[in-house]
């Protein structure tokens, strides 16, 4: 990211400085509603990177007065969201498939047909590195404009050694363009191709023996991914590729329960994942297991929320059990075509009956550790990257509440205007 030395400048008349200041770790049960706000906040950035926070008076008091000013006018300044869960590059769209299912047709059946995933893998396939990145920087703009400044992004529609490559390249290189940060996560399982239909074995091997090492080799990846479900990768085979993934050194993450109960849940904790995603369908088991084992959950409403159901996962019981839930947005062209974590802050509130302090920390400081960067990014506190926004609000429950609008005025990554 680009450090500019000798930066220095103050953000001041922030109604809410949103800090999350806090203890070094995920936040869990009650902690989860501290947001550690300044009213009438200010923060120093130097060399990109936070150097102080406090209030107005207070910061006004150790800077030069000729310093350089940001004016925040009022609006509050919160973190940049970090979003641990996204699909950020694929081929076309699946409108044609959004029409189907408002036709009465579900997702599942899309699937068994040949479309879905695998109707995104075909597009994928075909486009060139550079076709992949131009869409890809377009939809870097939107995750912006909703005031966020990391992404974990997983491959996951090439489902070739090539076009899984071709992929991970592209994100490799959006993230040396410095406008946002990608965390690349390689999900060579995400569906089983074509072209190995019924060869489920000879596809988990593919995976194994060819991309796996490919990957650790050209360091494309920091985490692996499966979707673990018993009509994609079942357990089995989901436990196969994560232990070869983990040889290799990458960190572990599972789509698991989004569909079927708990054998996700407790392959995550078997194989001590950072996080388990999606658990829409996760039990009590499950979660006690994802609990003893410390797996963060990463929670998805507003892939439930497009699929038209009503079963979003059971985030209070998941708080009560002091598990450090994160919010994403499962950023995809099937299940949840949004990049907004506004919309998902809201949709957290309404149907998961987070307060918005919850949601926003699991926006946030949560969502950093599951990415093992809660040391540098996720809150406001002296040291950390000054990566921040401000957002077109007075108080921070306006987030949530004035819903279906990215609410970005200004995002900073390490202390450099980016929107
Ligand atoms: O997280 N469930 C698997 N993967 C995505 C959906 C991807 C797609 O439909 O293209 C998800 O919901
Ligand atoms: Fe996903």
């Amino acid at each position: 990211m680009p450090v500019l030395q000798g930066m220095e400048y103050v953000v001041w008349n922030c109604s809410q400085l949103v800090s999350l200041a806090g203890l070094p770790r995920p936040r869990i049960g009650p902690e989860m509603r501290e947001l550690s706000i300044i009213p009438d906040g200010a923060m120093l950035v130097r060399d990109g990177r936070i150097a102080l926070t406090g209030t107005r008076a207070a910061v006004e008091h150790d800077v030069s007065p000729s310093i350089k000013v940001v004016n925040a006018g009022g609006r509050i300044v919160l973190p940049g969201f970090v979003d641990a869960h996204t699909h950020p590059v694929f081929a076309g769209t699946r409108a044609d498939e959004f029409e189907q299912r408002a036709e009465g047709a579900t997702y599942a059946e899309i699937a068994a047909r040949g479309g879905g995933i695998r109707s995104t893998v075909r597009r994928t396939r075909e486009a060139s590195e550079a076709q992949l990145a131009a869409t890809s920087r377009k939809y870097r703009e939107w995750f912006l404009r909703g005031g966020t400044t990391t992404i974990e992004a997983k491959s996951g529609y090439g489902l070739s050694l090539e076009s899984e490559l071709k992929i991970l390249k592209v994100i490799q290189q959006l993230g040396a363009e410095q406008n946002l940060r990608y965390v690349p996560t390689f999900l060579g399982a995400h569906e089983i191709p074509d072209e190995y239909r019924g060869r489920i074995g000879d596809y988990v091997e593919l995976v194994i023996h060819e991309m796996l090492p490919r990957v650790a080799q050209e360091h494309l990846a920091e985490y692996c991914d499966v979707f673990c479900e018993p009509s994609v990768f079942p357990t089995d085979a989901a436990r196969v590729i994560l232990r070869a993934a983990q040889k290799l050194g990458f960190g572990l993450r599972l789509h698991a329960d989004q569909f079927s109960a708990d054998e996700g849940a407790r392959l995550a904790a078997e194989v001590g994942a950072a996080t388990a995603d999606h658990l829409e369908a996760t039990g009590p088991e499950g979660l006690a297991a994802l609990s003893a084992a410390h797996v963060q959950p990463v929670l998805l409403p507003a892939s439930v929320y497009n699929l038209g159901s009503t079963h979003y996962p059971a985030a209070r019981r998941m708080i009560d059990l002091g598990l450090p839930i994160v919010l994403a947005t499962d950023f995809n062209p099937g299940s949840s075509p949004t990049t907004s974590m506004p919309m998902v802050l809201s949709l957290a509130s309404t149907h998961m009956k987070l307060t918005p302090a919850e949601a926003i920390t699991a926006a946030t400081i949560n969502a950093a550790y599951s990415l093992r960067r809660g040391h540098e990014i996720g809150s406001l506190e002296p040291g950390k990257l000054a990566d921040f926004a401000i957002h077109d609000c007075a108080d921070y429950r306006e987030l949530p509440y004035f819903f279906g609008r990215d609410t970005a005025r200004a995002v900073y990554i390490g202390g450099v205007s980016v929107m």
